[in-house]
C-alpha cells in the first residue's frame, strides 16, 4: 500500500506530458484479441488497470510483452473464451472482453463486472447488443456464458450511449455476418480510438463519434497498430489542480479539440487557458470565481470523470457551485473526506452544492475509488498544512504516477510505501 503526502499552499509552475488515456488502452488491448495477428499499441499508459488486462490477455492465450511505451500484442494463437472470475474482478471494465471473445471463439465465458465504488454498473445494454447479433446469452452462478457460431449482423438501437456497449457492439459486429448500423452509439473520442485500430485490422467501420457506427463484417482480422490519444481526464486533472493552487502549467502531448467543456468551466472560474497543437496552457493568478452550474452528459457534455476533480478546483471559489451528476448514480464518495478539510458541501441523490470557502486545512483521507482519489490530491494542493492521502490503489488505476506528476508541477509531494 502507498500513501501520498502533500503540504498544500505552493503554487505550481511546470510542464507536463499528458499521458496515453486509459479508456482507450483498455478496449484496444481487449479488441486485439480478434486479430490472428501481432498488434501493437504505441503511447501505452502505465496503469495497474493495463496490467490486469495483459494479465487477461496473457491468460486466454496472447503473447504480450512491451518496448518503450509500446505494448505489442500477438494473438495469432489459439484463444481461451474464458476468464478467470480473479482476473475479471481485478478490473471492472474488463467486461470489454465479453464482445471480443465472443467474436473470436463463438463463445465466451466471464463473471459479472458487479457493482462498484460509482454504483450498479449493469451490462443490460451490452447484452442488449451482443443478442440482437444472434448471441445467445445464458446466466449461471455469477457467469455470464455467450454463444454463438457465427454473429449476424444487425441493427443495434442503444437507448442510451453507454461506452462500453458501444465498444462490445462494435467488436461484436466486426467479425459477424454482414451489416451492422449501431445506433445511439456513444460518442467518446475512445471510439473513434477503437476504429482507427479496428481499420487498421482490416475492419470496415465508420461513423464513429458521430453517433451512428456502420459496421461490414469481415471473415478474419490482422494484427493492427494504434498510437493511444492523450488522456483527456488525466489532462483535466492537472489543469485543475492548477485551477485550486494558483500558478501556470503547461501540458503537451494534449488533445485541447476533446476537451471543450472542461476549459470553457476553467475560464469561467478565471483561469486564463490558451491551447496550440497538442498543447495547453491554463494560469490562474487571481481568486478563483465559481464555473457556474455543472452537468455532467455523455460526450459531448462535460465528462462525468472530470466532475471530481472541479470540484476540487471549486471549494474555494468564490460564490456557489451546483453540479448535477447525471451519469453515475454514487460519484460523490470523495465528498465527506473533501468536507473533513474544511470544504462546505452538500451533495444528495444526482446534485452538489459547493459553497466557496476562504481556507482548507490538511487531513488524513482516503481515496474511494479512481477520480475521488484525484479530488482529494487536488484539494490537499490548496490546503493550508500536510495532508496523508491513503488508497493510492484506485488513483494508480488511472494516473501514470501522481506524486511524480505533481512534483513536476511544482507541488510538495512524496510518495511512501507501507
Ligand atoms: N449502463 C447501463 N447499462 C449498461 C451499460 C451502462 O445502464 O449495460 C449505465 C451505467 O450504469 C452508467 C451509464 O450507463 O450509469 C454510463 O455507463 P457507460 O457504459 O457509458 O460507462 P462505462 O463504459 O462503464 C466508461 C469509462 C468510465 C467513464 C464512462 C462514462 C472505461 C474503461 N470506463 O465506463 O471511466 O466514466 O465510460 O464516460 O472506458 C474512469 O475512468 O474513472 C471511469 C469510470
Amino acid at each position: 500500500m502507498s500513501i501520498l503526502k502533500i503540504t498544500g499552499g505552493r503554487r505550481l509552475d511546470g510542464s507536463l506530458r499528458v499521458q496515453g488515456a486509459k479508456n482507450s488502452t483498455l478496449p484496444l488491448l481487449a479488441a486485439s484479441v480478434l486479430t490472428e495477428g501481432l498488434s501493437v499499441f504505441r503511447n501505452c499508459p502505465r496503469l495497474t488497470d493495463v496490467a490486469a488486462t495483459v494479465r487477461i490477455l496473457r491468460h486466454v492465450g496472447c503473447r504480450v510483452y512491451e518496448e518503450g511505451d509500446a505494448l505489442y500484442v500477438d494473438a495469432s494463437g489459439p484463444i481461451s473464451p474464458e476468464v478467470p472470475d480473479a482476473l475479471m474482478r481485478q478490473m471492472r471494465s474488463s467486461v470489454i472482453f465479453l464482445g471480443a471473445l465472443l467474436s473470436r471463439c463463438g463463445e465466451a465465458s466471464l463473471c459479472l463486472p458487479g457493482g462498484c465504488e460509482l454504483g450498479p454498473r449493469p451490462v443490460d445494454l451490452h447484452l442488449l447488443a451482443l443478442r440482437t447479433l444472434g448471441a445467445e446469452v445464458t446466466e449461471a452462478g455469477g457467469r455470464l456464458c455467450c454463444r454463438a457460431a457465427r454473429l449476424k449482423g444487425g441493427r443495434i438501437d442503444l437507448p442510451s450511449p453507454s461506452v462500453g456497449a458501444t465498444e462490445n457492439a462494435m467488436l461484436a459486429a466486426v467479425l459477424a455476418e454482414g451489416s451492422t448500423v449501431i445506433t445511439g452509439a456513444a460518442r467518446e473520442p475512445e471510439l473513434l480510438d477503437l476504429q482507427d485500430y479496428l481499420r487498421s485490422c482490416g475492419a470496415l467501420v465508420t461513423g464513429a463519434g458521430s453517433g451512428v457506427i456502420r459496421i461490414c463484417g469481415a471473415e478474419k482480422l490482422r494484427g493492427g497498430e494504434k498510437r493511444i490519444l492523450p488522456d483527456r481526464i488525466a489532462a483535466a486533472t492537472w489543469l485543475a489542480a492548477c485551477a485550486a493552487a494558483g500558478g501556470r502549467v503547461r501540458l503537451y502531448d494534449a488533445c485541447p479539440q476533446h476537451m471543450a467543456p472542461v476549459l470553457h468551466a476553467l475560464r469561467r472560474m478565471g483561469c486564463a487557458v490558451s491551447t496550440g497543437e497538442n498543447l495547453i496552457v491554463l494560469e490562474r493568478r487571481g481568486d478563483l470565481l465559481s464555473p457556474g452550474p455543472i452537468v455532467t452528459r455523455p460526450h459531448p457534455g462535460f465528462p462525468t470523470d472530470a466532475q471530481p476533480p472541479l470540484m476540487a478546483a471549486s471549494l474555494k471559489a468564490a460564490g456557489t457551485t451546483v453540479m448535477i451528476e447525471t451519469v453515475f448514480e454514487s460519484r460523490y464518495r470523495h465528498v465527506p473526506a473533501l468536507r473533513s478539510m474544511g470544504a462546505d458541501i452538500s451533495a444528495a441523490g444526482k446534485t452538489a452544492v459547493i459553497r466557496g470557502v476562504k481556507t482548507l486545512h490538511g487531513g488524513d483521507v482516503t481515496a474511494s475509488d479512481l477520480r475521488g482519489g484525484a479530488a482529494l490530491a487536488i484539494a490537499a494542493l490548496s490546503a493550508e498544512g500536510e495532508t496523508v492521502l491513503r488508497g493510492m490503489e484506485h488513483v494508480d488505476r488511472g494516473y501514470e504516477d501522481m506524486a511524480e506528476a505533481l512534483t513536476a508541477l511544482g507541488g510538495e509531494v512524496s510518495l511512501r510505501k507501507e
